[in-house]
């Protein structure tokens, strides 16, 4: 079991944001975690990384129960995450391979001397993912989507058991997008490969290696369970409140509205 969830309850400046939640991810799956803007996403992400502590409810991650010790650190080093609310954190004078290097440590910034072992795993890692070319470049004058893959690189740094990508497509084209998703799709296909929790608002980036989904909504679940079953026509039409199309596509979804007879056109009363 990697992460555990038990009736968890978030309460912030006085507003439930999550509600009684139930979560298991064992290893080796891979799950997608899909809820609208505001649904509560964030704020279980930041509670699996022991930003947030719950008002209610039970947490276990990686074998760590929340709330006997003091997690932080020792958590957040076994914990890849990737996130674009990372990307201002990091000192203006750092450059790619430094923030790649700094993931060994889970640290904004470098206070160690990393070992000849360390830069070894960073240049490949930077190679991996194709950012050799940028690697001497500081990291905020790269574009969004070589940020994206820069912060992917400094994730896997510390061989993570779980690796939190959220919303790791955000401002990206639809070339960089599918490229960041088949360098996804490979992670998930290495031997010894972390678990992974994909949090996205889009259907079409779920990846066939991505089996489990839970729908977010309100600070609640509204469904979990195998992939297939929650991106359905009648699931996501109920989750939405609107009706909805799903077509699959080598493996992964695509979603469409579907046109109800009484739209309202322009120009008409
Ligand atoms: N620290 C906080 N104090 C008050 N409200 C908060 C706090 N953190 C989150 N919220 C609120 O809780 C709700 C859920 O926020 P969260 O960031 O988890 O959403 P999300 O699902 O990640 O959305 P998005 O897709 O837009 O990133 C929002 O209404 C947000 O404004
Ligand atoms: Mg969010």
């Amino acid at each position: 079991m990697v992460v555990q969830l038990e009736g968890i309850s978030l309460i912030r400046e006085g507003k439930w944001i999550l509600q009684d939640i139930n979560w298991q991810i064992n290893k080796g799956e891979n799950w997608v975690l899909f809820g609208l803007n505001g649904s509560g996403k964030t704020a279980i992400l930041n509670l699996l990384n022991a930003y947030y502590f719950p008002t209610k409810g039970k947490i276990t991650v990686l074998g760590l129960e929340f709330g006997r010790t003091y997690l932080g650190e020792k958590l957040r080093k076994q914990i890849g995450f990737v996130s674009s609310s990372l990307q201002e954190k990091f000192y203006p004078s750092d450059n790619s391979f430094e923030v790649v290097l700094s993931g060994a440590y889970a640290s904004i910034g470098l206070y160690d001397t990393p070992t000849d072992e360390m830069r070894q795993k960073a240049i490949h890692l930077l190679e991996d993912l194709g950012c050799v070319s940028y690697a001497n470049r500081n990291y905020h004058t790269l574009s969004q989507g070589e940020k994206q893959r820069v912060l992917i690189a400094r994730a896997l740094m510390a061989d993570p058991s779980l690796l939190i990508l959220d919303e790791p497509t955000n401002g990206l084209d639809f070339i960089a997008r599918e490229q960041m998703l088949d360098s996804i799709e490979t992670i998930t296909n290495t031997e010894g490969a972390p678990t992974i929790i994909y949090v996205t608002h889009h259907v079409e980036e779920i990846l066939p290696s991505f089996t489990k989904t839970l729908l977010l909504k309100n600070g609640q679940v509204f469904a979990e369970g195998n992939t297939k079953e929650m991106i359905s026509n009648d699931q996501l039409s109920d989750y939405f409140n609107l009706p909805v199309r799903v077509i699959w596509e080598n493996g992964r979804p695509l979603l469409s509205k579907i046109q109800t007879k009484n739209t309202v056109k322009i120009g008409q009363k």
